[in-house]
Formats: structure tokens, sequence, C-alpha cells
């Protein structure tokens, strides 16, 4: 676990918030190693996102995503953590965020995250077949997840089209 007064800095939020660009320009900012739990996921599984999801399902992709949330956050290096949007649906993670993180919440509305989202991605299996109603899905989504990111944020960064460097900015000033 690190020390008191260096803890982890952690990206959550949905799909589409930038936590991936976002982060990595947090990361130079703070001069401290960044990872995408996405990338570390694919890395230790050596398969996409997506070829989790299609061949095992999603379940066993969450289960990979809390033992890396997990490996991550007991990582004694201060880093900057930008989390897969499902990443705090996992109770464990959300205990060791409370334990080791300062957690950013990165929050847009649907209508601006359906914008961005309007092709899905490669590793977002979740949007596939919904290209005519991502702005509902993501909706719906926030619903269900809005709750859950709240209460495990430290701090919320709201999103605009200031782009990444100003968002990563917003971030250091509110973790620092
Ligand atoms: C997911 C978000 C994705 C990826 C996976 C599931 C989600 O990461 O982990 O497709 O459940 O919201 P990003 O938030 O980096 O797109």
């Amino acid at each position: 676990m690190v020390a008191d007064g260096a803890r982890h800095v952690v990206l959550v939020g949905m799909m589409g918030t930038g936590k991936t660009t976002v982060g990595r320009h947090v990361a130079a900012l703070l001069g401290r190693p960044f990872f995408d739990s996405d990338e570390v996921v694919a890395q230790r599984a050596d398969r996409s996102v997506r070829e989790i999801f299609e061949q095992d399902g999603e379940p066993a992709f969450r289960r990979l995503e809390s033992a890396v949330m997990a490996e991550l956050l007991g990582g004694s290096q201060p880093s900057v953590i930008a989390g897969g949007g499902g990443a705090v649906l996992d109770e464990g993670t959300r205990v060791r965020l409370a334990r080791s993180a300062d957690v950013v919440w990165l929050r847009a509305s649907p209508r601006l995250l359906a914008g961005r989202l309007a092709r899905g991605g490669d590793h977002r299996p979740l949007l596939d077949g919904h290209d005519e109603d991502v702005a509902a899905v993501l909706a719906d989504l926030g619903n269900r997840r809005d709750p859950i990111y709240e209460s495990v944020a430290d701090h919320i960064v709201d999103i605009d089209d200031r782009g990444p460097q100003r968002m990563a900015q917003a971030v250091v000033e509110v973790v620092s």
C-alpha cells in the first residue's frame, strides 16, 4: 500500500470521458508512472479486451479487471491509474480505492459521450450493435453507475470540450 500523503491518483468514469488520454497528461504533470487498467488486463491475458469478452464473457473480464486493479493499487510507487468504466462495480476494488487512492470522477453528460463514442471502439464491446442508440445506452449505464462513481469519488471534474491537457490541469489542481 502507498504511504499516506502519496496516494495513487485514479480516474474513474464512463467510457469516452478521456480517462486514458487525460491520465497520461496527469502522470506527465505529476512525474508519475501511468497505467490503464484495460491495457494491463490485455497484457496479463495476452488477449484484447474484446477477445476476453467474446471468448470468456463479461464476468471473466470483470474478474481480471478486479485482479489488475488490486495489483495496481497495491503498488508502492504512487502512480496515475485510468480505471475501465466498469472497474468500480467490484466491491473489493471500491474498498481498495478508499484505502489507497485519491479518486477523481471524470463526469460527462451522455450527450457529450455519445458524440465521442458514435463509432464504439475496439475495446468497448458493450456498445456493439448500438450505433443508432448509443446515447440511450450510455444514459442507461450512467443512471446505474453515476451513484457508484459518486460514492467512490474524492473529487469530480466535469468534462467539456476544453481538451485533454486542460482537463489534466484541472485534475492536478483538485488532487494537489
Ligand atoms: C467498460 C469500459 C471499457 C472497457 C470495457 C468495459 C465499461 O473501458 O473496460 O469495454 O464497462 O464501461 P473504458 O472506460 O476505458 O472505455
